[in-house]
């Protein structure tokens, strides 16, 4: 029998909910979950059944503007009340990945323009629908991009998932894989498997199969061994958040892998739009690390594999210091080093 190849998305818009792929339970479920009121919508975010920080965005757009739909207040100041203590709601549900931030923030622009209650409220519903179809059209422009640069490698390693179903379509680092396949262009992906809770064996083996994408996955500690034995060529990451100055937040693992890349002379490379960089932190030590529960680190799948009461030290992101970044591939082109200078003139006003 032959599958269908597919590339999987996570976020579908509806009049009254928002169905999301609850990434929670992947690849042994495939199990979709309607998001209907600000709670669900702040717990599929906490809960990393929506992750990756397009996706967050998105949906934490989709769950304001929803949530504001509902307010029973005619009043137009009672109603922008509401908006700010459910905008904090959500803010507060994870701290690292900006495009959160971006997206609330752009909701919270509309009612700078608004007369009116009912405009407000189809406003900010258009804008969350807005901010889900641009991204798509954003995350395929970075495939391009992306494609040019790897120019003739084929064999690319990456950690986590910066994919599909943590954007709206195609993903950041996953996009010129997926478009590759559309194009005929075969690559060897070597996906990091990413403790501790995984996202690159149950997410990105899942993702790349999918879509018919030759995919090997390792465990993050094989990383050196298999870029020396296997000849991997390049590595491309998705971000979080990247700073003012180039540095750059994202899944831990990542900066160990840019490391690895100067050790071997490959380059590695960043893959993300322009909702995740934050000209605001000026540098990496700006950025806001989230700590996530022990049980993540002293559990797998359950299944308890550490001494109940050992100290734990779980830290989900880590920064990657801008040196070690070959280029970062926006929907608006490839950024190189002086990243200063070139991030400011691309999406800052130099
Ligand atoms: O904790 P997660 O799964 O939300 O972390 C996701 C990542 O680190 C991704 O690489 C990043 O958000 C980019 S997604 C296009």
């Amino acid at each position: 029998m032959t599958q269908t190849l597919t590339i999987p998305t996570s976020l579908e818009w509806h009049e009254d909910h928002l169905l999301i792929l609850n990434q929670q339970k992947l690849p042994n479920v495939v199990e979709y979950l309607k998001l209907r009121n600000l709670n669900e919508y702040y717990e599929a975010i906490v809960s990393l059944k929506v992750r990756g920080a397009p996706a967050i965005g998105i949906t934490a757009a989709y769950g304001l503007a929803q949530a504001a739909s509902l307010y029973e207040t005619e009043n137009l100041n009672e109603f922008i009340t509401l908006f700010k203590r459910d905008k904090k709601y959500l803010a507060d549900s994870r701290p690292t990945a900006v495009n959160l931030f971006w997206a609330l923030n752009r909701l919270d622009q509309v009612l700078e323009h608004v007369q009116t209650v009912n405009e407000a409220k189809t406003d900010l519903i258009h804008t969350a629908i807005q901010i889900h179809t641009e991204d798509e059209e954003v995350c395929r422009m970075i495939g391009e991009f992306a494609l040019t640069v790897l120019d003739d490698k084929r064999k690319v390693m990456t950690i986590c998932n910066a994919g599909s179903i943590a954007t709206s379509k195609y993903g950041t680092a996953l996009s010129p894989f997926h478009l590759g396949r559309e194009k005929g262009i075969g690559f060897q992906v070597f996906a990091c498997e990413t403790r501790p809770v995984l996202q690159g064996a149950r997410l990105t083996a899942w993702e790349l199969q999918q879509s018919g994408v030759d995919v090997t996955l390792i465990t993050d500690s094989m990383a050196a061994h298999t870029i020396k034995e296997k000849g991997v060529e390049a590595v491309i990451v998705g971000a979080d958040r990247i700073a003012a100055n180039g540095d750059t937040a994202n899944k831990i693992g990542t900066s160990m892998l840019a490391i690895l890349c100067s050790h071997y002379s490959i380059p590695f490379y960043v893959a993300a739009p322009s909702s995740t960089f934050d000209l605001d932190s000026k540098t990496g030590e700006d950025i806001p690390i989230e700590e996530r529960a022990r049980e993540e680190i002293t559990t797998i799948a359950g299944s308890i594999i550490a001494p109940e009461n050992v100290p734990v030290y779980n830290p989900a992101f880590d920064v990657t210091s801008n040196e070690l970044i070959a280029g970062i591939i926006t929907e608006k082109g490839v950024l190189y080093p002086d990243f200063e200078e070139s991030i400011g003139r691309a999406i800052g006003v130099i």
